[in-house]
């Protein structure tokens, strides 16, 4: 009973700071949000001192490393092949137009010289160098935007009490203040946008840890997120807010996401539901094998056609996609990652103008075949390629021309009143995305 009442106090009290109230997008930050939706394709990164563990970056919760235990890992972390215009190039090779790049993660480690941490890369690290600050300064030379990946929850910071619903059993957590906590996270905030440049974007993650019945159920602690967002956008306006809360979007939110799920897809359980779907640029993000953070004995490496076809589902549900690579300790990504990312800029090089700049098309997305468009143009990507016919249900527009996006050839097809029948000849069928141009009367 006691419980519960704290919990509704708790709710009450924090209607008041849960949202930027009153918030109206600066003219800047609607133009960064228009870019956004234009740039379909983003770099993940998850780097952090857990890469040496070998065993992605909840190693720390998944193995219950004590506090002093895992404290030891950064004087090993010495990343001497890092590279930063390396990462850039390789991001920008493969059509990507932002990285966006963990800061701190839920264990809590500062991977860039923060003044108001004792716990970062450059104080305990043989390696001493901020690589946010060479990543920054390599993006703005290539034009790549820099997004920062921020992390609410802290399984390193005593302060970060009430504790939430992982790290648990990590033993020597002590009790500290959570006024604290939130100030410390204000300070961090106001160094990663006032050290680095412009910052297109902070991502922020972990929301969830203090939802005690999952993320659907009431959360238990005060974010502040309303001095926390108005904190970025009174630094940054243009800077865009994304919160990876599987919600609906909050006032002083810029984009929606949705963690390894299309939008209103819930394969993965963190999915998002429809009903919270808002009319906010949206951006999917995925791994490039299975885990985010580096693991050594992941082999569930996607190929070339399955990363298109998740970059060209995105782009059918309206969305940009954020894919991951989790770079080893010694700074380099793993070498068929960066094969894989290099043939998926051969083919956008070829194929970006069906992807870059367009939005959802009229014909409903599947896993077979997925739609974009720019104004009257639809582009129909068949992703399904083995088949001769397809057929679309309820098909009803004047079409005025529809050619082969590849060969500029004409497609056959058949309006009939149940929908549109297109023939795909084999000749004509590409085996990773065989892309139609409709144009529309
Ligand atoms: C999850 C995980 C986290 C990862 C993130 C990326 O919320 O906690 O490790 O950073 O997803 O979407």
């Amino acid at each position: 009973m006691k419980k519960i009442i704290i919990i509704l106090a708790l709710v009450v009290f924090t209607q008041n700071t849960f949202s930027q109230k009153n918030y109206t997008p600066s003219q800047e930050n609607i133009n960064a949000r228009n870019w956004f939706k234009n740039a379909k394709f983003g770099l993940f990164i998850h780097w952090g001192v857990y890469s040496v563990l070998g065993d992605g970056e909840w190693v720390m919760n998944n193995q219950n490393i004590s506090i002093e235990e895992y404290e030891k890992l950064p004087s090993f972390f010495n990343p001497i092949d890092f590279n930063a215009d390396e990462w850039v190039k390789m991001a920008k090779d493969a059509g990507m137009q932002y990285i966006t790049i963990t800061s701190r993660h839920h264990d809590g480690f500062s991977m860039y010289d923060s003044k108001v941490s004792d716990y970062t890369i450059v104080k305990k690290t043989p390696y001493k160098k901020d690589i946010l600050k060479q990543l920054s300064v390599a993006c703005k030379k290539e034009g790549i935007k820099l997004f920062i990946y921020y992390s609410l929850l802290d399984w390193h910071d005593d302060n970060y009490f009430p504790r939430g619903r992982t790290g648990n059993k990590i033993p020597g957590r002590k009790q500290g203040e959570w006024n604290k906590y939130i100030a410390f996270m204000k300070a961090q905030l106001t160094e990663l946008l006032t050290n680095y440049g412009e910052v297109a974007g902070i991502w922020f993650d972990g929301d969830w840890d203090q939802r005690e019945g999952g993320v659907h159920s009431p959360l238990t602690v005060d974010w502040h997120y309303d001095e926390i967002y108005s904190l970025i956008h009174k630094l940054q306006p243009q800077c865009l807010v994304g919160n990876n809360r599987h919600l609906s979007p909050l006032k002083g939110e810029d984009f929606q996401m949705f963690e390894r799920d299309l939008p209103g897809e819930t394969k993965t359980g963190f999915g998002t539901k429809s009903s919270e779907l808002s009319s906010l640029p949206k951006e999917v993000c995925g791994t490039i094998n299975g885990n985010w953070g580096f693991n050594l004995k992941d082999r569930k490496h996607k190929t070339t056609k399955q990363l298109i076809h998740y970059l060209v589902k995105a782009a059918g549900y309206g969305s940009n996609l954020l894919l991951n690579v989790g770079p080893m300790p010694n700074g380099k990504i793993q070498p068929n990652h960066v094969k894989s990312l290099a043939k998926v800029g051969e083919w956008l090089r070829k194929n970006g103008e069906t992807i870059y700049h367009t939005t959802q098309g009229i014909i409903p997305s599947n896993d077979a075949m997925v739609s974009t468009q720019k104004g009257k143009k639809v582009y129909l990507h068949i992703l399904d390629t083995k088949k001769e016919l397809h057929f679309i249900k309820g098909f009803k527009e004047d079409i005025r021309s529809m050619t082969f996006f590849t060969t500029g050839k004409k497609v056959v097809y058949t309006i009939t009143k149940y929908g549109l029948f297109i023939e795909v000849p084999k000749e004509q069928q590409n085996d990773i995305d065989t892309i139609i141009e409709i144009r529309l009367k």
